[in-house]
């Protein structure tokens, strides 16, 4: 808000990237979805919370709270109902330039007869770049997740942590400022998940990514995120935000291990029942 004494001080100069508002704020998001048996199914109800610029916020919620809806809305893909979704300051159903937003989803949905290299400059052939350029941004992509080695491979020759960088590539290759990921290594076994972790740390630290991170696993979230937005069962609403200021990396620390039995504590004292309608 304006005071009086900001008005009499000097006009400041521009704020630095990490003063700047949100990367995506939900404010009093609500969102229902037709039912098989013709009722409204309420998914979500008044979700309020913010993704700071260069942060990194992790939705954790057991399955059906809407964390998926939550996503989906955030890139465009779907509009609440009630409530709205600002990304980068711009309404979703307005002029949001959607190439600046990256999705990785849960299944890595690489394309088995395109080489690694190719699936990853997939994601810039619907504009007008040359081919040339695409394929040298595809480099530098794989490159990033140390993956530069195995461009020329297929999918199927590929180990599923070395998938998993690949989608994470496809998804870094167009450069966005934000990256919404929804449970992308919750199929790689504990190892390989750890060191996508690591890997995708030292990205957002490399690019100052803003990052929407959706899991229902509390490790995953406490590794990994600023700030954790705990939802309750369906319907989805926030019962916790925490932000979490511990350093990284965090795996195996004593503060990581104790805030996680916390969180875990806190989720069995309410059990994940849902409202009835
Ligand atoms: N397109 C849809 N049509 C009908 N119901 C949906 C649709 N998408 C999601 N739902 C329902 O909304 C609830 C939340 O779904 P979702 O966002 O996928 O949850 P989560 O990702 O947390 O598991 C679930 O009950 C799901 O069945
Ligand atoms: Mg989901």
């Amino acid at each position: 808000m304006t005071s009086l004494t900001d008005l009499a001080s000097p006009p400041a100069a521009p704020a630095p990237r990490s003063d700047r508002g949100p990367a995506i704020s939900f404010e009093a998001v609500s969102k229902h979805f037709p039912a098989a048996d013709g009722s409204l199914l309420e998914a979500l109800r008044g979700v309020t919370f913010d993704v700071p610029c260069g942060n990194i916020v992790a939705i954790l919620g057991p399955s059906g709270s809407g964390k998926s809806t939550l996503l989906n809305m955030a890139a465009g893909l779907i509009f609440p109902d009630g409530g709205r979704i600002l990304v980068m300051g711009k309404r979703t159903d307005a002029a949001v330039d959607w190439g600046r937003v990256g999705y990785m989803f849960q299944d890595d949905r690489l394309l088995p007869w395109r080489l690694a290299i190719d699936n990853v400059a997939l994601a810039l052939e619907a504009g007008s770049m040359p081919a040339a350029e695409r394929s040298r941004r595809a480099r530098a992509a794989l490159d990033l997740v140390e993956l530069g080695g195995f461009g020329r491979s297929y999918p199927h020759q590929l180990s599923g942590g070395m998938r998993s960088r690949v989608a994470l590539a496809r998804s870094l290759v167009g450069e966005p400022e934000i990256l919404l990921m929804d449970e992308p290594f919750s199929r790689l076994d504990a190892q390989t998940r750890a060191s996508m972790h690591r890997e995708l740390i030292r990205i957002h630290a490399a690019r100052r990514l803003s990052i929407l991170f959706v899991t229902h696993d509390v490790e995953e979230a406490v590794v990994l995120a600023d700030r954790i937005v705990m939802m309750s069962a369906r319907p989805g609403r926030v019962r916790r935000s925490i932000d979490v200021s511990l350093p990284q990396p965090r795996l195996g620390t004593e503060g990581a291990a104790a805030l996680t039995a916390e969180l875990r504590a806190s989720l069995e004292a309410e059990p994940a029942q849902e409202v009835p309608p």
